[in-house]
């Protein structure tokens, strides 16, 4: 397969580019991810989702970066990072969804959207990443230990795996540039 692009979603987005996050989001939902939904994901709520999703990346406060086979166009993948509008924590963002489809999967394309989006923070001037993963069958941790995250601590029981079943979530973060004023 040839490699994919990693571009930010464009600004307005093509109604296709929607209905294609909403295929990802189902898809790796119902393969069992856990990134805040139920399986099976009502259509109506992972467009709900997307919507709002799509509309804070084009306000800025949130950037979506997606994941495109060459050739056809399609999102295979994706991944947001989320910036934090208060004034003390305008240095951070939460790294969110992160989302291969299977088929392409294994082929370290989530660890390329993963430099990207540790691109975007560093031409943003933020200093600090963090993220929070099922510690159950539908989460990553050694995906973000394998790219240098450093695991904070977790809670138990924190969420349901799309099956339901509670699972402990592991909180990890990525930071440079430490201590000091962060302006
Ligand atoms: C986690 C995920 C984004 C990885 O995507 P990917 O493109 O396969 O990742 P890469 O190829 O860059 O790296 C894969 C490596 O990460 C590690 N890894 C850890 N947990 C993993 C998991 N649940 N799935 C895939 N790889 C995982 C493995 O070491 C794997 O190496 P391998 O391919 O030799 O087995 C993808 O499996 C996915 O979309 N999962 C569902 C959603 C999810 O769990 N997102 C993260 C929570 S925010």
């Amino acid at each position: 397969m040839p490699p994919e692009t990693i571009e930010p979603l464009p600004v307005p987005a093509p109604p296709a580019d929607l209905a294609m996050l909403v295929e990802l989001l189902t898809e790796c939902v119902h393969g069992g991810a856990s990134v805040g939904f139920l399986a099976p994901l009502p259509r109506a709520e992972a467009e709900a989702y997307v919507t709002k999703v799509v509309d804070e990346h084009a306000q800025g406060t949130r950037l979506l970066l997606v994941a495109r086979e060459s050739g056809t166009g399609r999102i295979v993948g994706s991944g947001q990072l989320a910036f934090e509008q208060r004034a003390n924590g305008r240095h951070r963002a939460e790294v969110q969804k992160l989302l291969v489809r299977p088929a392409h999967r294994h082929r370290g394309l989530a660890t390329r959207i993963m430099a990207r989006i540790e691109e975007a923070a560093r031409a943003r001037s933020l200093r600090l990443l963090f993220l929070d993963t099922s510690t159950g069958p539908g989460g990553a941790t050694e995906f973000y230990t394998r790219l240098g995250y450093t695991l904070a601590g977790g809670i138990p029981d924190y969420a349901m795996d799309p099956d339901g079943r509670l699972a402990a979530n592991a909180i990890f973060y990525k930071r440079w540039g430490a201590g000091g004023r962060a302006n």
